[in-house]
């Protein structure tokens, strides 16, 4: 018998894609000179926040800054929970700008920003699960981050080193299914050190496991209310393995982001009050 899966409402804070393009390459998806459709980008984006909206989530928009061509990728800015607001310093010279773009949007919607002193991405490596951060280390947010985010929360960080440069980001490889403290996580384990893996499978037996075609087409990539997961189309397999648990995947394609490195949960912040 399947489970019936409860939704719960969330906010979540995004950047039109106004100024987006593949101008560098930081990560082994980008190229810079094969071209992005950008109307195609658009629509895209459009679609995403349409399917949220229609879901009954909160959307709010941070204005896009001309020069910062990845500022769409919003989940990269910050990390909020219980209201409290751990933002970010890029790895790459090229993205540090985009931080005090966000901090500005957090501080005029009324929240406090606390500025990390070693590289962290935010979301992009912090992801709260309701009862741990799971926190990704191994090519952009540092160990030395995870002990500050630790320290601030007050909740267990527990470090995971990532060790495919195609999953540079924990948010690439993980996602989280129910964000209760009881909760699941699907995970494409060969992302992850082999102690990395074994942590990963003592906290979570009985998580969804991914296989390589779902997280190279970014199936890993995705938000759960809880019941509706958001998933990149070709991510097939994890979402019939989704539906079998009985979750509702949602697909929305972001082809033209991948050409960034990024999908559906990049183009995402969570603001959890
Ligand atoms: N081009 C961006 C970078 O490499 C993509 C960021 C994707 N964001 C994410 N949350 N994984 O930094």
């Amino acid at each position: 018998m399947t489970v019936s899966r409860v939704p719960s409402p969330r906010r979540f804070l995004v950047c039109e894609p106004r100024h987006f393009a593949v101008q560098y390459a930081i990560n082994p998806w980008m190229r810079p000179d094969s071209p992005v459709d950008i109307d195609l980008a658009h629509e895209q984006w459009q679609a995403l926040i349409r399917a949220y909206r229609a879901h009954g989530h909160t959307v709010d928009t941070v204005e896009p800054a001309p020069g910062l061509p990845d500022m769409v990728f919003a989940a990269n800015s910050a990390v909020v929970v219980g209201g409290r607001v751990f933002g970010s310093l890029f790895h790459a010279p090229e993205r540090r700008a985009e931080s005090s773009h966000y901090d500005s949007w957090f501080k005029t919607a009324g929240f406090d920003v606390h500025r990390p002193e070693s590289v962290c991405e935010g979301e992009g490596d912090l992801v709260w699960t309701g009862r741990y951060m799971l926190a990704g280390t191994g090519f952009r947010t540092t160990r030395e981050a995870h002990r500050e985010v630790q320290e601030f929360f007050g909740h267990p960080v527990v470090s995971l080193t990532l060790v495919d440069p195609h999953f540079y980001h924990l948010d690439t490889a993980l996602f989280v299914l129910d964000g209760r403290p009881d909760g699941n996580i699907a995970y494409y384990p060969e992302a992850f050190s082999p102690g990395s893996r074994e942590v990963l499978a003592r906290l979570y037996p009985d998580a969804v496991l991914a296989t390589r075609d779902d997280a190279m087409t970014f199936g890993l990539n995705s938000v759960s209310d809880g019941r509706n997961v958001f998933i990149a189309p070709r991510a097939e397999a994890l979402a019939g393995r989704l539906a079998d648990r009985g979750y509702v995947p949602v697909p929305v394609d972001l082809s033209e982001f991948q050409k960034a490195g990024g999908g559906i949960k990049c183009c995402t912040q969570e603001i959890r009050s």
